[in-house]
This record gives C-alpha cells, sequence and structure tokens, in this order.
C-alpha cells in the first residue's frame, strides 16, 4: 500500500497545523484513534493504516481556511507524494453518497476540480477503509469520539442541510451497521471516551 509511516503522517498533520491551526486537527487526531480502534477488532483492516487514514483525511487544510476545496488539495498534496492509496482518502471522506452535490459544504474550488471529484468518485468502488473513514469523520468531534447522531447534527447546525442530508444520514447509518456485523458487537462497545465525547461528563459520574 502507498501510505506513509505513523510518524510520516504525523509530521505531515503537525506541520499542517502550525500552516493552519484549527479544531480540525484535534479532529483529525480523534478521528484517527476511532478509526484505529474499529479497524482492531475488524477481521480484515490493519489498525495502523487506519490510523494514517484518519490522521491525515483533511491534510487539505494545510494549505489554508478553506470548504470543499481541502478535499482536492489534500488529494493534490499526497499524490504528489506517491501515496495513492491515502490521496484517495482525502476525496472519498466526505461522499458516503458519492455525489458532489451532496457535499455539506460549499464548492470554493474551480468548476474542473470540482468536474474531477465527481469523476473520481463515480469511477471508485468504495473499499472498506474509505467507508471506515466515512464513518470515523462522522464520529470525530475535536474534543472526542461522540455518538454518530451528535456529529451529523453539528454538521447540519454548522452548514444547513441540502437535499442530500436525508440520503447521507442514511447512508452514515448503513455504514456503521456494515462495522457493528463485522465487529460483532456495536462499535461504540470499542471507541474510546465515548460517553466523556457524547455527553462531556466523566463516565464514573
Ligand atoms: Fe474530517
Amino acid at each position: 500500500m502507498q501510505i506513509p509511516t505513523p510518524e510520516q503522517a504525523w509530521a505531515y498533520l503537525m506541520d499542517a497545523a502550525e500552516r493552519n491551526p484549527g479544531p480540525w486537527v484535534e479532529h483529525s487526531r480523534v478521528a484517527a484513534e476511532a478509526a484505529r480502534a474499529i479497524a482492531a477488532h475488524h477481521p480484515a483492516l490493519d489498525p495502523k493504516v487506519a490510523y494514517v487514514m484518519g490522521l491525515l483525511h483533511d491534510i487539505g487544510r494545510r494549505e489554508g481556511r478553506s470548504d470543499m476545496r481541502h478535499v482536492v488539495d489534500g488529494y493534490a498534496f499526497l499524490h504528489d507524494k506517491g501515496m495513492d492509496d491515502v490521496a484517495r482518502i482525502c476525496l472519498t471522506h466526505s461522499f458516503p453518497v458519492p455525489d458532489v452535490r451532496a457535499a455539506a459544504g460549499q464548492w470554493d474550488s474551480s468548476a474542473a476540480e470540482r468536474g474531477f471529484v465527481q469523476d473520481y468518485l463515480s469511477a471508485t468502488e468504495y473499499t472498506a477503509y474509505d467507508r471506515l473513514i466515512q464513518l470515523c469523520d462522522a464520529l470525530a468531534l475535536p474534543s472526542g469520539c461522540c455518538l454518530m447522531e451528535k456529529r451529523l447534527v453539528d454538521v447540519v447546525l454548522r452548514y444547513g442541510p441540502n437535499d442530500f442530508t436525508v440520503a447521507k444520514w442514511n447512508a452514515f447509518f448503513d455504514i456503521q451497521r456494515e462495522f457493528d456485523q463485522a465487529l460483532g458487537r456495536s462499535i461504540y462497545c470499542v471507541l474510546p471516551g465515548i460517553v466523556q465525547g457524547t455527553f462531556g461528563c466523566d463516565p464514573r459520574c
């Protein structure tokens, strides 16, 4: 697989955090830890690969404040390094429904770049890693892992709903069911800090 080591991935993220600090950095760390935890209980996934993909899924934010352009920038950054197996995650993570119109945010890239993303999504069959990072993106608040419903509401409160909101939510629940089945238990049984992340309280309280 063409992916960086966890140490390289962490260095890319820290460099990006200096270039463009923000809650997205902690969100990336939380998504990576969620992906690693789920992969560790999955019969076909490598926790180290899952962790790297989680760390780098939003790496396009290194280029500065942007909306959907970050998926194109992340792909370009990793594609240029020959790391296509994680570059793809930068594109696929935002699209459980593989349609550029389903994006939660605004398209602030060129029409040609948006067309490139649609062509890529249309030609791509999602792997379990694509779906894992889509899932973990939807579980990761900057403060920690939380119930997916909480994060989905958080995104719609920030960006507003669109015509694809219900289809996307259903796609996320389908992915959750897939991973629940693969793990033989709820994903929430293996996610770190889920009670605190969801309810903001110490699990012992
Ligand atoms: Fe993300």
